[in-house]
């Protein structure tokens, strides 16, 4: 994970600091004369932090590993043996690593971000999303024959049970195609009640490939009923992405062809998506797994964790500043409103990018490609304006704050003709895989137990009930 990576980079810089430190010594006391004496080996640095609290005193070891020291070895630190000892504190967790993970790596400095080892720009040019998705969840690329049993097992679990219908039936017509899609995924554990069995393989595998299968499904009827139009059913012939446009966009034509570019794209938006370490959502998936319950109840959290307009729902949120702003020469009135922090510049900033992320580019790149199919978006000229403007203000340049997935991907769901509030769940689709690879690591990983982190405690003193004809 990227504290980890950030971890073996920062051991890696100052192994390279501690060799120069120690030749440079090396060389003040033996030149001149020659002969040169052999190098001698740099000195080990111990792998400790020296932790000395002042309120006694007492000086304390502790470990370091991969960069990163366990917050529990800070609870042997006390003033009294009776004492709780002490904790850190990390609001949002900007600095605790709360897992380890071999599933995403991120280099926020650089822009980097590989799955598995393998970088997004070469899965994305050269992977398709359930490829991907298989390197996700298993940790290596499929060779053929499992990649065609993958790829059958999803298709074949597209299918909804009817009554499935029957309770999105029930929700009003504008009613947001999230709140549809966490109540109709957590409805789903109420069907498969075997996928309680959380620690048998073959039942996590089972339901693995029902939640990848069914969540387009899910999403696609939820758009279905908010337009009015009849379900449509799914179609196996098709791809991934093929068969989910065919869901949402089928009329009356016998068999629905997708256009092979935009399905493609859409493919590749898929795997740009499909995971990013410890985010919100993830964290949620995490933490409400932690508790072990079904995959089903935890997907649904996750689900709701990436509505928010801080995560997956800054995409819809973009393209409703884009519209709000109008046309470019607005553009330099808004960003003044930005920085005078009356309203944020939507899809821009990261919590762990600090550069351009590389998705970002992805996408930017790609909808040259998808506009050459729908005709141009005109609001791109305004996230030009807006992306050219802001990389070289102060205000973001200081912040380091850079366009993120959401900044261009909107443009390129809109002109594909899905309606704003859908973008959020074309995030949760692809998103799906990564919250149960991370669901499983967390499940497997024996060192984790229910989530549960610690407070420090602002309210009152303990204090006696009073009765209410006694209180002022
Ligand atoms: N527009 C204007 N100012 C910003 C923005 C922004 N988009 N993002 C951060 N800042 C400022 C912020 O006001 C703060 O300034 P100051 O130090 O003067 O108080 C500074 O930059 C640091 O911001 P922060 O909120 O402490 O940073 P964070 O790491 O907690 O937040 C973020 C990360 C993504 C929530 C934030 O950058 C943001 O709100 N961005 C807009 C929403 C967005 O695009 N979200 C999608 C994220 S990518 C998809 C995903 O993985 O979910």
């Amino acid at each position: 994970m990227d504290s980890a990576a950030n971890g073996r980079a920062r051991a890696r810089e100052s192994a390279s600091r501690d060799d120069d430190s120690t030749e440079a010594e090396i060389t003040k006391v033996s030149a001149p004369p020659a002969p040169k004496p052999p190098a001698a080996a740099p000195a080990r640095t111990a792998e400790t932090l020296s932790i000395t609290d002042n309120r006694t005193g007492k000086s304390y070891e502790i470990p370091i590993q991969d960069g990163t020291i366990r917050a529990m070895d800070l609870r042997q630190i006390k003033i009294k043996p009776e004492d709780f000892g002490i904790m850190s504190y990390d609001p949002a967790f900007t600095n605790t690593a709360a897992c380890r993970s071999a599933i995403t790596e991120i280099d926020g400095d650089k822009g980097i971000l590989n799955y598995r080892g393998y970088p997004i720009e070469q899965l994305a040019e050269e992977s398709s999303y359930l490829e991907t998705a298989y390197l996700i969840l298993h940790g290596e690329l499929p060779a053929r024959q499992q990649y065609e049993e993958w790829v059958h097992n999803i298709t074949h679990h597209t299918i909804l049970h009817e009554n499935i219908k029957k309770f999105i039936d029930g929700f009003r017509y504008d009613a947001h195609p999230m709140g549809m899609l966490i109540s109709t995924v957590a409805a789903m554990s109420t069907f498969y009640k075997d996928a309680k069995d959380i620690f048998n393989p073959k039942v996590r595998r089972e339901h693995s490939y029902r939640l990848l299968a069914k969540v387009p499904t899910l999403a696609a009827f939820a758009y279905r009923h908010s337009t009015g139009l009849p379900f449509a059913y799914p179609d196996n012939d098709l791809s991934y992405t093929g068969n989910f446009l065919n869901m949402l966009f089928k009329m009356t034509e016998v068999r629905y062809k997708p256009n092979p570019i935009l399905e493609r794209a859409l493919d590749v938006l898929f795997i740009l998506h499909a995971d990013h370490e410890q985010n919100c959502s993830a964290s949620a998936m995490r933490g409400v797994g932690s508790s072990q319950v079904d995959p089903y109840s935890a997907v649904a959290a996750a689900v709701a964790a990436l509505y928010g307009p801080l995560h997956g729902g800054a995409n819809e949120m973009v393209l409703r500043m884009l519209t709000e702003i109008g046309s470019v020469t607005r553009v330099p009135d808004f960003v003044k409103r930005v920085k005078s922090g009356e309203t944020r510049l939507m899809g821009f900033g990261h919590r762990v990018y600090k550069n351009y992320d590389p998705r970002a580019k992805i996408i930017k790149r790609m909808a040259d490609q998808v506009f050459e199919v729908t005709g141009r978006n005109p609001l791109l000229d305004i996230a030009l304006e807006l992306e050219r403007i802001a990389l070289q203000d102060e205000y973001f340049v200081s912040r380091r704050l850079y366009p993120n997935v959401d900044f261009y991907s909107g443009l390129i769901y809109q002109s594909m003709r899905f309606p704003v509030d859908m973008f959020p769940v074309l995030f949760a689709i692809p998103r799906t895989v990564g919250w149960l690879a991370q669901w499983e690591e967390m499940l497997l990983d024996p060192e984790q137990k229910i989530a549960r982190p610690r407070q420090i405690y602002t309210g009152r003193e303990r204090r006696e009930y009073v009765p209410m004809e006694r209180r002022g």
